[in-house]
């Protein structure tokens, strides 16, 4: 399935229309219109600036230039759920030789996954939970009776029918390592889950960073960016990068193409 990409450039865009203006020397109206996504290419690159965003990532991102190439690696699974007007990510990883499986998160319905679970016969040994929103962890009672498999979440951000747990804090199964990173910013206690022992690196992020984009900075904007720049960044570049919704990307791409780090790392 070809997700598409979680925001356009306006929803990127978060400051008011008058100080944008004044700060890049424009008119309100021409910001309204870059907002409603009016292509504008002399506007987009006063604009960046201001907001601290990389001009020519913004501008592919307006223009519909970045696509993240797909990336399907044997033994992750991405499964897609509808939530009211949008749509989430929850992941399957699965350790090919002992059958031993991890989810992150449940989506709006975690049915997907035990699916999924039940065709490849796998056996779901840990869910781990990157932020307690809940789109993200809907279907927790369900997808927990079903797998009987123990429930994990930042220590930041506990929840009930889940045990907490600690930034670096480390887990193994089968032959795949998962090591807690604490991205938080988005929510108080965001975790990524970085995973070793696949073909590639996987990095399960939440709402930390998207493809081309990041979750909104509602605890600390500051520290989103801070945590994402320091954690998420200076993963190996060919780390496949799992968001919470829209499409799969990798650490090298986002540095290339994601507006907020362009030119950042
Ligand atoms: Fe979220």
């Amino acid at each position: 399935m070809n997700i598409p990409l979680e925001d356009n450039f306006s929803d990127v865009l978060e400051i008011s229309d008058s100080d944008l203006a004044e700060k890049a020397r424009l008119d309100a109206n021409t910001i309204r219109k870059l907002r409603s996504g009016h292509f504008d290419e002399l506007a987009l690159f006063r604009v960046a600036p201001v907001l601290g965003l990389g001009a020519r990532a913004l501008n592919d991102l307006a223009q519909n230039e970045y696509r993240p190439a797909a990336r399907e690696i044997d033994g992750l699974a991405v499964l897609n759920t509808p939530f009211h007007d949008m749509r989430v990510n929850a992941f399957l990883v699965s350790d090919p030789k002992s059958r031993k499986a991890i989810a992150f998160d449940t989506g709006a319905d975690c049915r997907p996954i035990l699916d999924r679970v039940a065709k490849e016969k796998l056996a779901v040994k840990l869910i781990l939970l990157t932020h307690a929103h809940t789109d993200h962890i809907a279907d927790l009672g369900r997808l927990k009776k079903e797998t009987g498999a123990p429930v994990y979440i930042s220590e930041r951000e506990s929840i009930p029918g889940a045990e907490t747990i600690p930034e670096g804090h480390e887990f193994n199964v089968g032959n795949l390592k998962i090591k807690a990173l604490l991205t938080w910013g988005h929510s108080r206690g965001g975790m990524t889950f970085f995973v070793a022992g696949l073909a590639r690196p996987v990095a399960i992020v939440g709402d930390s960073i998207f493809a081309g984009s990041m979750g909104g900075g509602n605890v600390s904007y500051k520290d989103a960016i801070k945590n994402n720049l320091e954690k998420i960044l200076t993963l190996p570049n060919e780390t496949v990068i799992c968001p919470g919704h829209g499409p799969l990307t990798t650490v090298g791409e986002e540095k290339q193409h994601n507006p907020f780090f362009a030119g950042r790392v």
